[in-house]
């Protein structure tokens, strides 16, 4: 195994920030627009309520609010930033970069800027790239962000997708790490082999936006949950195993786990294996839901708060996702945080209630789905179709078929079968 941070200078996290929209959405609010209850949710998942974004919050708000926190937390000015990262899937356009929109809004003048994409594991990944500038002694001071608001790709009337992700931004100032502290191991796994199971297909060069993408709802996330379970159980162990051994220690030396926050059954049966009592792992999940790139950060940022996290400490971070991705670090933590800080927007407080957006969107999705439906019916049987009905969309390889990927016969269809409700 190569070592990640280069023989060079030690690198450390001196602080940490985070932030979450004020919107909470429970799982009876998702009963009311999905065929799901409750108990169905929070067995499965773990998952109580999640956050989302107002209409008009963009992924660089969240990140510029926890940004910010992060920089206080360490006692640097913007101005003395020297790279900013921003990890997500749900940047607020393809280009620029958030990571640039961020450099503006912070006013990190002196700063380079990059978004980085390996969505779930995006914190870790940004983490291992943004420690070796500092390791080769080029930079001093990185800002790492995992940011997102996936509440902007999914289609609320996917029942298999809706009730699992959230909103929600984290950051880390990465700084050269005094003796004795700081990242001590990193590891990071790719597999696109498995690419078609947590995708959003169109919106880029293959399926650029158009009026057909936007009606076959192929913007939206796609998962198969079954397989994703199966990956994430098998290549958390590996990552941090993989992490705990170029650090030299093994799972009796972490003090707290920090698992990406994806399903509690997947956080339970990880540290089962790793055979860490649950007082050591964090667990977040049941009031934010997966927010992919920033449910790490956003972990780190609470158990700062509740002073889980202490000087001294051994903390195992650990990632999956989409790509598919996965990642591990081994910190040994600089600092204790004096006091709670909030993860609210500024003047914030919690919001109850469903989100009439989103009520909006399921009723299209729903419709969406019905027409779809209906043409495929009308296709199978013509006799039966109603005078006048819209043409069969065309299939793989017809005139006017979208295009596929390379060697794949067939157009994109939802990654995890016909569930969709
Ligand atoms: O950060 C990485 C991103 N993703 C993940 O980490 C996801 C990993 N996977 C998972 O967390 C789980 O696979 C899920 C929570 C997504 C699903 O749990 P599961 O135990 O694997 O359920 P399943 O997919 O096997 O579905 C079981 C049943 C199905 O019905 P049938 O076919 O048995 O009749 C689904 O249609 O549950 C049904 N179902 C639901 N029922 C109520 C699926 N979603 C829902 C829902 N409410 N929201």
């Amino acid at each position: 195994m190569r070592p990640l941070v280069a023989a060079g200078r030690g690198v450390t996290i001196a602080g940490i920030g985070g932030c979450v929209p004020p919107s909470v959405v429970t799982n009876d609010d998702l009963a009311q627009v999905v065929e799901t209850d409750d108990e169905w949710i929070r067995t499965r998942t773990g998952i109580r309520e999640r956050r989302v974004a107002d209409p008009e919050t963009a992924t660089s708000d969240l990140a510029e609010v926890a940004a910010r926190r992060a920089l206080e937390e360490a006692g640097v000015r913007p101005d003395q930033v020297d790279l900013i990262i921003v990890a997500t899937v749900t940047p607020d356009m393809p280009f620029p970069s958030t990571a640039c929109l961020l450099q503006d809004r912070l006013g990190a003048v002196r700063a380079a800027g990059f978004d980085l994409e390996a969505a779930c594991s995006g914190f870790v990944y940004a983490l291992a790239a943004g420690a070796q500038f500092i390791a080769a002694g080029l930079y001093d001071t990185v800002l790492v962000v995992g940011a997102e608001t996936l509440s902007k790709i999914l289609d609320w009337s996917d029942r298999r997708t809706c009730v699992l992700l959230g909103d929600g931004a984290g950051a880390a100032v990465l700084r050269p790490a005094p003796p004795g502290e700081g990242i001590l191991g990193l590891y990071l796994g790719a597999d696109g082999s498995g690419g078609d199971l947590l995708k959003q297909p169109a919106g880029g060069s293959r399926l650029p936006p158009s009026a057909e993408t936007v009606a076959r709802g192929l913007h939206f996330v796609q998962m198969n949950g079954r397989e994703v379970f199966k990956f994430a159980v098998k290549t958390m162990g590996d990552a941090a195993q993989a992490a705990l051994a170029q650090a030299g220690l093994g799972f009796d030396d972490v003090d707290l786990y920090v698992p990406h926050q994806a399903n509690y059954r997947i956080i339970e049966s990880s540290a089962r294996r790793f055979d860490l009592p649950l007082e050591r792992v964090v667990v977040n999940i049941d009031r934010y839901g997966n927010t992919s790139a920033a449910s790490i950060p956003v972990a780190l940022d609470e158990a700062l708060s509740t002073g889980r996290i202490r000087a001294g400490q051994t903390v195992l971070l650990v990632a999956f996702g989409g790509g598919l991705t996965w990642g591990a670090a081994v910190v040994r933590w600089g600092y204790d945080r004096q006091a709670p800080r909030p993860l609210e927007m500024p003047g914030q407080r919690p919001r109850y209630g469903l989100p009439e957006w989103i009520r909006r969107q399921a009723a299209e999705g729903r419709a969406r789905r019905d027409g779809r439906a209906r043409l495929a019916a009308a296709a199978a049987d013509p006799a039966a179709s109603p005078a006048g009905a819209a043409p069969r969309p065309a299939g793989p390889g017809e005139p006017g078929a979208l295009p596929g990927p390379p060697g794949r016969g067939a157009p994109p269809r939802a990654a995890g079968g016909g569930d969709a409700r």
